[in-house]
């Protein structure tokens, strides 16, 4: 018990020295899906908590009483719309954006009445990338500064434009800051959320999940920003990385400016093992499967190859069960998944004998296509190779070339959609910045799967 205990803490060092090498995933966004995550925060949040206390009011500079810069009181933000977004990456740092909003700031004019004052603001700010709780990436807002750009004040009848102009010069490059600075804040901290997995649960198969976290800082380059993500299935023990032996260490190199995300042999690996485990490539084909099936009744009809099956028994199940770690293999365009197992064939009326009518070994490679669909892998499997051999069976005169037809016509048939469809939603992909690769090309590189999606056009 000790042993296995300090075997676990030393495996675990390992692994924790480990992480940086071996990802599971990456995730490379470019400038324009951060702009995008920008774009739909700053149109989702409601401003209107923020716009309903007024900002604290702005330093006075011993300014005198009736100084018409302080010709308005109580001014409030009324309404923010935000006009466009240019944000570029800098390298090492973080991004340096610029918000162009029209807003709308009200207020009391001293000389009575209100006073309404529209203006396109630039707010221009520079962020850092870091690590915040949970190793989340985290922007962090290094410097805010507005940019008035037009101004059109609906002002009380009496107050001559140079008061105005004076007004405008002194006191809203004070007050625009803390106006809207908050405003980046609140964008960030939605934007933030959306970049980290941790309180996220993502739901393997039926019964196990998939924790992604992220253990480094982000890289960020002119063209992109680079997430490696870790994965961790339910079980401690079918951690990513506790395979010493798994692939060099995973890097994107296409020079592609899209947004993508890779998904490592390892991962799938590590999923369809989990997914074997769960009993997702076993199958039982009974008379009632293939009717269901619209296929005509074609056990029973192995009653004329094999004269020895009882032939008025119409109740036979063939047990499809995959028993060793299914493995996918990722070579370019090209992805393999291999399962072995057993098949075998039972007469379910058959009380007393409980003896198979023969079993076989299986060997299946299966070829794999890949797409994403709201947020989960979509695996699709075509029989590529199957090799079979008798291990046992009721009748020595049984041998496998009698039912070899039968048999691949089943796998092929019934094995392969029902394990398709099981497949269409097994795997759980980390949820960020809520990207749609739906419509991703994918290709298949050695022991990386990846996805690219255009977002500079969408
Ligand atoms: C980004 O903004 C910061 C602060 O405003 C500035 O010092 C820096 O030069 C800018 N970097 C680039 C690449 O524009
Ligand atoms: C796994 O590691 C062992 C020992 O380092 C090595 O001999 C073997 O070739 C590796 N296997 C694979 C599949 O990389
Ligand atoms: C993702 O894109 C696909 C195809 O363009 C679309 O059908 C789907 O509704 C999108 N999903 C979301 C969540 O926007």
């Amino acid at each position: 018990m000790m042993l296995t205990f300090w075997g676990a803490v030393l495996l675990f060092a390992l692994l924790d020295s480990s992480q940086c090498l071996h990802s599971a995933a990456i995730l490379r966004l470019n400038s324009c899906t951060l702009k995008k995550s920008v774009k739909d925060s700053l149109l989702s949040i409601d401003f209107s908590k923020a716009m309903a206390k007024p900002p604290p009011p702005a330093k006075k500079h011993g300014h005198q009483k009736g100084d018409p810069a302080k010709g308005m009181s109580q001014m409030k933000l009324l309404n923010l719309e935000f006009v466009e977004i240019s944000l570029k990456l800098v390298p090492d740092v973080g991004t340096n954006m610029t918000v162009t909003t029209k807003i709308e700031v009200g207020g009391k004019s001293i000389l009575g009445g209100n006073m309404d004052i529209k203006m396109e603001v630039n707010i221009i700010t520079a962020t850092r990338l870091t690590q915040g709780e949970n190793n989340c990436p985290k922007f962090v807002c290094e410097a805010c500064q507005t940019q008035l750009l037009k101004v059109k004040a609906n002002v009380p009848s009496g107050v001559l434009p140079g008061v105005i102009n004076k007004f405008l010069d002194k006191t809203l490059h004070k007050l625009l800051p803390t106006m809207l600075c908050p405003t980046v804040e609140t964008v960030l901290k939605s934007v933030n959320e959306k970049l980290c997995t941790a309180d996220a649960k993502y739901p393997l198969g039926s019964h196990g999940f998939i924790d992604y976290s992220i253990s480094e800082l982000p890289e960020v380059t002119h063209h992109f920003i680079e997430i490696h993500i870790n994965a961790m299935v339910e079980q401690m023990e079918d951690a990513i990385h506790s395979s010493a032996n798994s692939s060099a260490p995973m890097t994107i190199t296409s020079k592609e400016d899209a947004t993508m995300l890779g998904v490592s042999a390892d991962l799938l690996n590590s999923a369809f093992a989990k997914l074997q485990e769960e009993g997702l490539f076993n199958v039982d084909i009974t008379e009632q499967t293939l009717s269901t099936l619209g296929m005509p009744p074609s056990i029973s009809s192995l009653s004329a190859m094999m004269p020895q099956l009882p032939s008025l028994s119409q109740s036979f199940v063939l047990k499809i069960a995959m028993k060793d770690d299914a493995k996918v293999a990722l070579y370019l365009d090209n992805a393999l998944l291999t399962l072995n197992g057993a098949i075998e064939l039972w007469d379910s009326t058959a009380t007393d004998d409980l003896q198979p009518i023969f079993v076989l070994n299986a060997d299946i490679d299966l070829k794999c296509g890949f797409a994403i669909a709201e947020g989960k892998l979509k695996s699709m499997v075509t029989l590529d190779k199957t090799s079979l051999s008798m291990v046992s069976s009721a009748d020595d005169s049984l041998e496998v070339s009698l039912v070899d037809e039968f048999v691949r016509t089943m796998l092929n048939d019934v094995f392969v959609p029902v394990v398709n469809e099981e497949l269409e939603t097994a795997i759980s992909l980390p949820d960020m910045l809520n990207i749609n690769f739906s419509n991703a090309k994918m290709e298949i590189l050695e022991n990386l799967l990846l996805f690219s999606v255009n977002t500079c056009s969408a």
